[in-house]
């Protein structure tokens, strides 16, 4: 079965992109964790990914005004580090043309919530868990997607639930929904990565 060349894009804590990594350490995924980029210099998920030896950049708007240029830069980077597959690790920029032509029906997302329930523009972040407790909802989760040209659009791959408690608030739902996004990626890409899932 293939083995996976994952790009990853994050934009502040890399995470979901450190249990990848760990399981990759670990010998459960088949994978290798080729490059990171990062719209933001300061992300945790660059010096994350320098940790681990891994190439990576700072690409944005501040080096690509042009959003064309900074397409071109994004796909040129994963191309040079061999990617075949990008995953989405709580990158807040659209991705552009280019690289989803590039790789089409191979851009992965994680979403904090159920989709297509509370997705869409400006739905990230705290926003996502706001909306989702003031909808009296009973559950929510998380969901591993594809990536198109609309947000939070694409085919969806897997999810995992969480139970809301009617004590919960946004801090306490979205870490019990970051925990199992921990496990979801990585659940995803195995499959991916052995044929149980075919892109
Ligand atoms: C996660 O909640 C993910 O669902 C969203 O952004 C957050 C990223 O967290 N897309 P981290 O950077 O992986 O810690």
């Amino acid at each position: 079965m293939p083995k996976l060349y994952l790009g990853f894009l994050a934009s502040h804590g890399g995470s979901n992109m450190q249990a990848i990594i760990d399981s990759i350490k670990r010998g459960e995924l088949d994978a290798v964790p080729c490059v990171v980029i990062s719209n933001n210099s300061n992300s945790l998920a660059l010096e994350r990914a320098r940790n681990e030896g891994i190439p990576a950049y700072h690409i944005s708007s501040k080096h690509f005004p042009n959003e064309d240029e900074l397409d071109q830069a994004i796909l040129d980077t994963l191309l040079k580090h061999n990617v075949d597959t990008v995953v989405l690790a709580g990158y807040m920029k659209k991705i552009g043309p280019k690289v989803l032509t590039h790789f089409k029906n191979r851009v992965l997302n994680i979403h904090p919530a159920l989709l297509p329930k509370f997705g869409g523009q400006g739905m990230y972040g705290k926003f996502v868990h706001e909306a989702v407790l003031k909808a009296g909802e009973k559950e929510s989760g998380c969901t591993v997607h594809l990536v198109d040209e609309i947000y939070d659009h694409g085919r969806i791959l897997g999810q995992r639930k969480v139970e809301i408690s009617p004590d919960d608030t946004v801090d306490t739902l979205s870490a019990k929904v970051l925990e199992q996004e921990h496990i979801l990626y990585t659940e995803i890409l195995k499959k991916i990565s052995n044929g149980e899932i075919v892109l």
